[in-house]
């Protein structure tokens, strides 16, 4: 009796704890944000200090903004380590992923890529040139190859990359919601060289364009939803997110995929998260798979994606070229979310 009249009485005491406890976090947490906010900063004033040793020219923003952030400057050239290669970029292909960078949005990234200010200064990934030098201990590159792949900083004359760098089963039914965009285009050609049967969603201005990449029915998304048809897929690539999570998956086959690759740009807050929570909270009760696609950067996916292209079964689309100092004007076109295949930076 003694004991149970113990135990009622701290019960009220350990709640009590755990609340001041909560309470304390919360108001640290509150005190230590917006000193973190003030005190994220990059390397902008620095490099006004230290003229660079070994110029070369390379896009770059000191803060987060529209695209008239981004100024061409004169910054030192990679060194070269051992394992690295040297590369000399032709062209840099730019990706909403740039974006997203130069406007810090949505607000959650900046977690991970500085609260007030961008802690890369750099921007672009996607590149193409020539290798220009390479380490001592490098020896599958030499000087004069042809190189393609991907680099945080790629909107510059020179980078410097490790030697070190989606499958689809032959038969299947794939939707590609997108299919006339950076992704899309490139997805519905990797699509059929891997045997599927392609269905691209795209506006009556591409559906040229979509077939021509050799799609085999194309879904004109101004004269039809997608989500109504009465066909089934084994694959949705969703490049947009346009339509509530359930509507897309209500075009899966039992046991097919809802892969989320973009979109959902409408909360510039949480971005896609929103998404992807619901994608984890569903997914336990529904027989598809759903899951959200980060690129990853790898060797032996660019080896097929080269091999593709040089057996002629994927060419880039290229919409657009813009020389390096009309960053910001390609950026802008970017953003309005009309490109139809990839917008290039060429090197001048
Ligand atoms: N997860 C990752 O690793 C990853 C990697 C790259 C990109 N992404 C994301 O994937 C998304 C697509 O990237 P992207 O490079 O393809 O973008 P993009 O090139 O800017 O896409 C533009 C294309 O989307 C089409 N489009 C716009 N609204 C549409 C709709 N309602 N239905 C069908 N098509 C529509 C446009 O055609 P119309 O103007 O004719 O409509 C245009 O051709 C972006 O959100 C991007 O951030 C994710």
């Amino acid at each position: 009796m003694n004991d149970m009249l113990a135990r009622r009485r701290r019960r009220p005491m350990v709640r009590r704890v755990l609340g001041w406890s909560g309470g304390l976090i919360v108001l640290a947490l509150l005190a230590a944000a917006p000193i973190a906010y003030w005190r994220s900063s990059n390397s902008c004033e620095d490099r006004t200090i230290a003229a660079p040793v070994n110029p070369m020219k390379a896009v770059v923003y000191c803060d987060y903004g529209p695209a008239d952030v981004l100024k061409i400057d004169t910054v030192d050239r990679p060194t070269l380590a051992d394992d690295q290669i040297l590369v000399r970029v032709r062209a840099a292909s730019l990706n909403p992923l740039d974006w997203h960078y130069m406007r810090g949005t949505p607000y959650l990234m900046r977690l991970g890529t500085g609260l007030r200010k961008p802690k890369v200064i750099r921007l672009g990934v996607d590149f193409a040139g020539t290798v220009e030098a390479v380490g001592s201990q490098v020896t599958q590159f030499k000087p004069g190859d042809e190189v393609f792949g991907g680099k945080t900083g790629a909107l510059a004359e020179y980078l410097a990359i490790r030697e070190s760098g989606p499958v689809v089963r032959s038969g299947q039914t794939v939707l590609i919601n997108g299919a006339s965009g950076g992704v899309g285009t490139f997805a519905v050609q990797i699509a059929k060289a891997l045997g599927a049967s392609v269905t691209g969603v795209c506006s009556t201005r591409n559906v040229d364009l979509v077939r021509s990449l050799g799609a085999d029915q194309v879904i004109d998304y101004t004269k039809a939803n997608f989500t109504e048809s009465q066909q089934r897929f084994d694959v949705v690539l969703d490049n947009v997110g346009n339509h509530s999570l359930s509507k897309s998956r209500g075009v899966l086959a039992p046991g097919g995929i809802y892969v989320m690759v973009g979109g959902s740009n409408e909360s510039k807050w949480l971005g896609p998260l929103g998404r992807v929570v619901t994608m984890a909270v569903s997914s336990p009760f529904v027989s598809q798979s759903m899951g959200f696609f980060l690129a990853n950067l790898n060797k032996a996916d660019l080896t097929i994606l080269g091999d593709l292209t040089r057996a002629g079964k994927v060419q880039p689309v290229i919409d657009r070229r813009y020389p390096m100092s009309e960053v910001a004007a390609a950026i802008r076109y970017l953003e309005e979310g009309r490109a139809r295949g990839k917008v290039v930076i060429t090197m001048e």
